[in-house]
């Protein structure tokens, strides 16, 4: 047995997500015929992918351009032209008041929050500890393991509304909510991996004045926001100020291969990101920017987020709904209003088997969904709720939703009964 560091064993250690991921892989792998419902894949739009290989023809075709693509580190920050183009997008969609010392991209944002909460959370000077608050949970399995240290975060239970019999929202409970010299950072994602959840303006705003007052920033995820891939369904104002730090992606517009993250923050984290994407990769990887450069400058980015990919994962949203609640009829279930990203949330409530047991249950049958529980980093204590919800990814072909729904909703017809 090699011996490690703390951190080695940390990183390496069989976490429960890792253990997921790794089922749901080999599944995959293992069966033709499984119905992946689970996973945060995008779906492949041809309409949009349609744009992506035109703009690799054009790469391809533009003398030596390709040559000069692959064959030149970028500089730690990123890509100087889609930088610009994005620091120009951003101020002139949304009045931002930035500019390129404002941008930093990242190998996929997935990097960029390792980076972060690392930077804002973990031991400071004279030993002090500090955490990264998730103001409302559930939230993003995939913030649960980049500690560097242990017990980098903490969480609060949402508040929850009904609307109508099957529906319900969750709130940031503000009572709930104690920025003490404990907190580095606050941190949402928005719209919310793994509910669909978009917390409204006056939260995002109230959560900013708290940041502020407490001199620490607001790190909003906007892997699936606005302005792309825009897969939101409300209105809901974005916002981003001196101490806030947006994350944006292209990994759900379509290209999580290429590994884009976009940081917005003030000048200083940029240079601290900048420097640790020097330390660790040298520079962020240049091929999503060179396919989406033109997209970027043009506004087309814009265009079709809006009128192409929203479009298409509302009208799957709706028919997995409709059918949920066709073929739940009867039963006790809520479905998180979906605001945006490509989830459902289920909440079956006094569900007489644990989501652990309904996930073994359903991969039995081929279907593949998230149990809800890895969706609460930080929140120390036991919350039945954790055990009663399910995470249903719904960007996959009709037939596979379709058949993945009717699948899931015999199962937990079944569990029910048997109670
Ligand atoms: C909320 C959220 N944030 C961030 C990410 C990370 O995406 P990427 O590293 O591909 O940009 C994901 C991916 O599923 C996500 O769902």
């Amino acid at each position: 047995m090699m011996k490690v560091s703390k951190f080695g064993k940390k990183i390496a250690a069989t976490s429960g997500i890792g253990q997921l991921m790794d089922d749901l892989g080999n599944a995959l792998v293992e069966s033709q015929d499984v119905l992946m419902l689970g996973g945060g894949n995008p779906a492949h739009i041809p309409e949009v992918q349609a744009y992506f290989r035109e703009s690799m023809v054009k790469l391809l075709d533009n003398g030596r351009e390709f040559e000069r693509v692959i064959g030149n580190y970028d500089p730690p920050q990123g890509n100087r032209e889609f930088i610009k183009a994005i620091a120009a997008l951003l101020h002139n969609e949304f009045g931002w008041e930035i500019n390129s010392k404002n941008v930093a991209l990242t190998n996929g944002s997935q990097s960029a929050f390792f980076i972060l909460f690392n930077i804002f959370g973990g031991t400071f000077e004279g030993g002090t500890k500090k955490k990264i608050l998730f103001p409302l949970a559930p939230e993003y399995i995939g913030y649960c393991d980049v500690g560097l240290g242990d017990d980098l975060f903490v969480a609060n239970r949402p508040q929850i509304e009904h609307i109508g019999e099957h529906i319900f929202k969750y709130h940031v409970d503000f009572d709930r909510i104690d920025i003490t010299d404990e907190i580095g950072a606050i941190c949402v994602s928005r719209p919310t991996n793994p509910t669909g959840n978009v917390l409204t303006d006056s939260e995002i705003e109230r959560l900013n004045v708290l940041s502020r007052a407490n001199d620490i920033p607001l790190i909003i995820d906007s892997a699936y926001g606005v302005p792309f891939p825009s897969i939101i369904f409300v209105e809901a104002k974005p916002l981003w100020s001196e101490n806030t730090i947006v994350c944006m992606s292209l990994s759900k517009l379509g290209l999580p291969a290429t590994r884009t993250g976009i940081v917005i923050a003030n000048e200083e984290v940029i240079s601290m990101v900048s420097q640790v994407n020097a330390v660790v990769s040298l520079a962020p990887g240049s091929m999503g920017t060179a396919i989406a450069t033109d997209l970027v400058r043009s506004g087309e980015i814009i265009t079709l987020s809006h009128d192409v990919i929203r479009p298409f994962y509302q009208k799957k949203a709706t028919k997995a709904v409709g059918q949920l609640f066709e073929e739940l009829e009867g039963l006790d279930f809520y479905i998180h209003k979906p605001e945006g990203t490509f989830f459902l949330w289920i909440w079956f409530p006094e569900l007489p088997i644990t989501n652990e047991e309904l996930y073994q249950r359903l991969k039995n049958r081929g279907v593949l969904v998230v149990p809800g529980h890895y969706f609460f980093p930080g929140l120390a204590e036991g919350w039945r709720h954790e055990n009663e919800c399910i995470r249903v990814n719904y960007a996959q072909d009709e037939q596979i939703v379709t058949a993945g729904v009717k699948i899931i909703a015999e199962e937990v017809k079944r569990a029910y009964r048997a109670a």
